[in-house]
């Protein structure tokens, strides 16, 4: 297969860090600058991006909206016998959905489950771009770099920093190129508080140690919540619907907008058409 689309994957093996909110978000985005997006849900056995999808659908169909939605398909685990079946079995459907969105989109987004699976380190050596959102903690932290708990010193990668590393070796044997790996901080909470100004301090250091660029997070927000009931993403909010945005619907807005920016999807696929690009400025 020659790959033409480029992979952007979501990743982190702690549960609950905003994975499939965020790479839902970031799939509106990218349609709504005029780019062809497909998303895998790979963790199909929770399947949040799958039903979050399901209920943008419902919605397409009550409101008669057109609101543009990616190609998607989900992969379930495999229930082979045994160990190496099953791997093969589920290797070959990721094959299978990589090769078919390759030829029509350019961008395929894949959601990971929040443990380490196969199909989960299989997807992170195919990320052109890893995204990894983290929460405002020390657990958070210590997935991507041993700290020293008392002075802070920062002591080398731990579990999933070594992990995408070995992914990034593995891409490079493959295709010859490397990874973009983005961490940015997710459900930050307005307070600076000691323990905020230490994470991000710690992340800057572990940052150069383990190869990512950060990118400015997403705030603590019920507005997500919210939206996943809908279907719809912040890109999709109106302000001539509903009385207008709020001040806080306005920032969780331009934050997913920076994210998106940060990925620099016209360097991986140049500009999409300028008057798309415009509406999404
Ligand atoms: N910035 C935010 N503000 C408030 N709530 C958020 C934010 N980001 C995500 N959430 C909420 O946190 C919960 C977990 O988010 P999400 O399902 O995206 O995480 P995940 O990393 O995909 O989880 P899992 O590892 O279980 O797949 C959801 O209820 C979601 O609405
Ligand atoms: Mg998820």
């Amino acid at each position: 297969m020659k790959k033409t689309a480029h992979i952007i994957v979501f990743g982190n093996e702690k549960g609950g860090s905003g994975k499939s909110t965020t790479a839902m978000h970031t799939a509106i985005g990218l349609l709504r600058l005029g780019y062809r997006v497909g998303t895998i849900d790979l963790d199909a056995r929770q399947g949040t991006l799958t039903r979050y999808l399901k209920k943008r659908f419902d919605y397409i169909t009550r409101n008669h909206e057109h609101l543009p939605s990616p190609a998607h398909m989900a992969i379930e685990r495999s229930m082979q016998e045994s160990v190496s079946n099953q791997q093969f079995e589920e290797e070959s459907f990721l094959m299978m959905a990589l090769d078919e969105l390759n030829h029509v989109c350019d961008f395929i987004i894949v959601d990971t489950p929040g443990t380490d699976t196969f199909l989960s380190r299989l997807a992170h050596s195919f990320a052109d771009t890893l995204i990894t959102p983290m929460n405002d903690s020390f657990i958070d932290l210590d997935l991507l770099a041993d700290i020293h708990m008392k002075n802070y010193d920062v002591l080398g990668p731990s579990i999933y920093s070594k992990m995408v590393n070995e992914a990034r070796v593995k891409k490079k044997m493959r295709d010859g190129s490397g990874m973009d790996w983005i961490v940015m901080r997710n459900r930050v909470t307005p307070l600076n508080t000691n323990n905020n100004k230490i994470i991000a301090g710690l992340l800057d250091q572990i940052s150069e140690l383990a190869g990512f660029r950060l990118a400015p997070g997403f705030g603590e927000r019920v507005v997500f919540k919210e939206l996943f009931l809908k279907g719809l993403t912040l890109l999709d909010l109106k302000e001539e619907q509903d009385g207008g945005l709020t001040m806080s619907q306005i920032t969780a807005r331009q934050e997913v907008r920076n994210l998106i920016v940060t990925i620099k999807p016209e360097l991986a696929k140049g500009y999409a058409t300028p008057t798309d690009a415009k509406k999404q400025a």
